[in-house]
């Protein structure tokens, strides 16, 4: 079909050009003697201009059309468009196929409600802002190619009808009809191939690899999600770090033409914990958390009695809170284990707030002292016996108060390295389960309390954090069979157990396995986050609803009862 130019690529320096465009109609006007027609392609819209006398096809919106003309500068720009500053005069307009009336607009600005624009997604795929999302997401995976191939690295697949891997979430399974009552998992990431491809002999790996996992789903989590995976021999933790680093350098670079300054800061998991509330702290604003149970210690109020009591200063924010505000952060502050979350204001050398009176002076000096209170600063104040509750409730309230007061600049960028995690988390049941995953290194010097007090094992795993979003994650790994054995009983997992489903990789180990780590950052995630959208549907074609289905092909979906019986599945009713 003969096209000349892209649409959104016209400017001045092509005026008195001949062209033939093509596209889809994106609006129509007419004005009698005059019809303007918005042309539009996946490079821009340009204005075409139909002068009076010329003859030209019924044309409406979302028609594609193909158009000879003349391209003349405007007298008037537009500049709402890139392309404002010329139109093209039509010669001739020929209609190359219709269209029904869509379902919705086709606009970067639509009031569509989601589930329209998922069953609809390849008109939701016309807008120019989600197409601009996927064009920075296959950005990003260009720049992925292009460092790891350049350092090294091998990209391999690997399998996605496998066994179960252990990343935390429910499988997804696929039964087998060969062996019928025997299921494939689809992988949860592809941990444990890309060490064996390590023990394969491969040094440097990399894949772009699709992940499945069954879990709730949130605005940056999606049942099936894409990871750039990565795994290299012989690489203590501060080479993989600084690997990391020349790629995420080479991935802001090569899409938004943006310098990330390295090495980036390296914060421990203790200290994110303590000064941000979470694991994947947004530093781009303050509101530290301070511990103040040494400064309370006196006092007689029954909440801070054996308690972690933690503060946050909302600094000069006093007299614009109500007694309304605070109760809706009270409110807020029950869904993160905190009832009883209390508040002081600090005005006029005056400490207010129904705890107050609890204070001595003494106390108010104190406290006063250690948070370095100024006239008008808010104060908050949360105490429990979980240490968990106390940080990542306040963690929560820091970010409520950084939406409310609008401190995060857009396109700014905050990356940080999130180290020495515990190796284990405590299930609310009491039992132990790993915080990455049971492939992670111990610190070696910690190994000595696996058996003892295995939540005082810290461990050599890392995250990206950047902008408060977990970007990536990986980890050293253990090397040595009997150690992985081991990290499988600390995790209750019985002989049997382990030999069903680890045997083939504790059995790999027995065969010269090199030291190695690795990590996987969340491509889509990265797209978000570059991209400049907090929705991780808007950087997926497309992409599952909340409820884990897509409404335009309706997956998932009853299937023949003949294709159940060649399975020999039977659904319960
Ligand atoms: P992890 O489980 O931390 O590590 O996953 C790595 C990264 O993948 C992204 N991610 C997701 N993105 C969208 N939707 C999801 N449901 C989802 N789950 C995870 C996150 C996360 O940081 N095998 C290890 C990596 C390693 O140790 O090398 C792993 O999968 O951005």
């Amino acid at each position: 079909m003969k096209r000349t130019h892209n649409n959104g690529e016209l400017s001045l320096k092509n005026v008195g050009e001949e062209v033939v465009l093509v596209g889809w109609v994106s609006k129509k006007r007419n004005l009698g003697s005059l019809v303007f027609i918005d042309l539009r392609d996946r490079s821009g819209i340009v204005q075409v201009t139909v002068r009076e006398g010329l003859e030209i096809p019924d044309v409406r919106n979302e028609y594609v059309i193909q158009v000879y003309g003349t391209i003349a500068k405007k007298d008037v720009p537009n500049k709402n468009l890139k392309t404002g500053d010329i139109e093209v005069i039509a010669s001739k307009i020929v209609l190359v196929n219709k269209a029904d009336v869509t379902p919705m607009i086709i606009a970067d600005e639509t009031d569509a409600l989601e589930d329209t624009r998922l069953k609809y997604r390849y008109l939701d795929l016309r807008r120019p802002v989600i197409q601009k999302y996927l064009m920075t997401r296959a950005k990003i995976v260009q720049a992925v190619h292009e460092y790891l191939d350049n350092n090294g690295f091998i990209e391999v697949e690997t399998p996605t009808l496998t066994l179960s891997t252990p990343e935390g979430a429910r499988d997804y399974l696929v039964p087998s009809r060969v062996h019928q009552g025997s299921f494939y998992a689809l992988p949860q990431s592809p941990q444990i191939f890309k060490q064996l491809l390590m023990i394969g002999g491969f040094e440097r790996y990399y894949q772009v690899a699709r992940c499945y996992r069954d879990e709730d789903l949130r605005a940056d989590r999606q049942p099936e999600f894409t990871q750039i995976d990565i795994e290299m021999s012989f690489m203590d933790q501060d080479q993989v770090l600084t690997m990391t680093e020349g790629l995420i350098a080479n991935i802001f670079k090569k899409t938004l033409n943006l310098d990330i300054e390295l090495p980036l800061r390296r914060l421990p998991y203790d200290e994110a914990v303590a000064k941000y509330g979470s694991d994947k702290p947004d530093t781009r604003f303050g509101f530290i958390i301070n511990d103040i149970k040494d400064v309370v210690k006196d006092i007689d109020f029954g909440a801070f009695k054996n308690a972690y009591v933690k503060a946050v200063v909302i600094d000069n924010y006093a007299k614009e809170t109500s007694r309304k505000d605070i109760d809706n952060v009270a409110l807020e502050m029950k869904k993160f284990n905190l009832p009883g979350i209390l508040s002081l204001k600090y005005v006029d050398n005056e400490l207010q707030g129904s705890i107050a009176k609890f204070f001595s002076e003494e106390d108010k000096a104190n406290l006063i002292k250690a948070l370095s209170l100024k006239d008008n600063d808010l104060v908050y104040i949360a105490s429990s016996n979980n240490y968990h509750d106390v940080s990542f409730g306040l963690g929560a309230l820091r970010s409520m108060y950084a939406k409310k007061l609008d401190l995060i600049k857009p396109n700014t960028y905050d990356l940080l390295w999130v180290v020495n995690f515990p190796l284990f988390e405590r299930r609310e049941d009491g039992s132990i389960t790993s915080s990455h995953h049971p492939f992670t290194r111990p610190n070696d010097d910690q190994i000595k309390y696996l058996d003892s007090d295995p939540t005082k094992v810290y461990s050599q795993a890392y995250d990206i954090v950047i902008n408060g979003y977990e970007a990536g994650g990986g980890s050293l790994r253990i090397y040595e069979r009997d150690l992985q054995q081991k990290i499988f009983e600390v995790l209750g997992l019985t002989k049997e157990d382990i030999a069903r489903k680890f045997g083939f990789f504790i059995d790999a180990f027995k065969y010269g396995t090199p030291p190695h780590a690795g990590l996987a950052f969340g491509l889509d995630r990265l797209a978000m986050i570059i991209g400049g959208t907090d929705n991780i549907r808007d950087v997926i074609a497309f992409p599952k609803n909340l409820g884990a289905s897509c409404p335009m092909s309706g997956a998932p979906n009853i299937v023949d009862q003949a294709q159940l019986d060649d399975l020999g599945i039977e659904i319960k009713k």
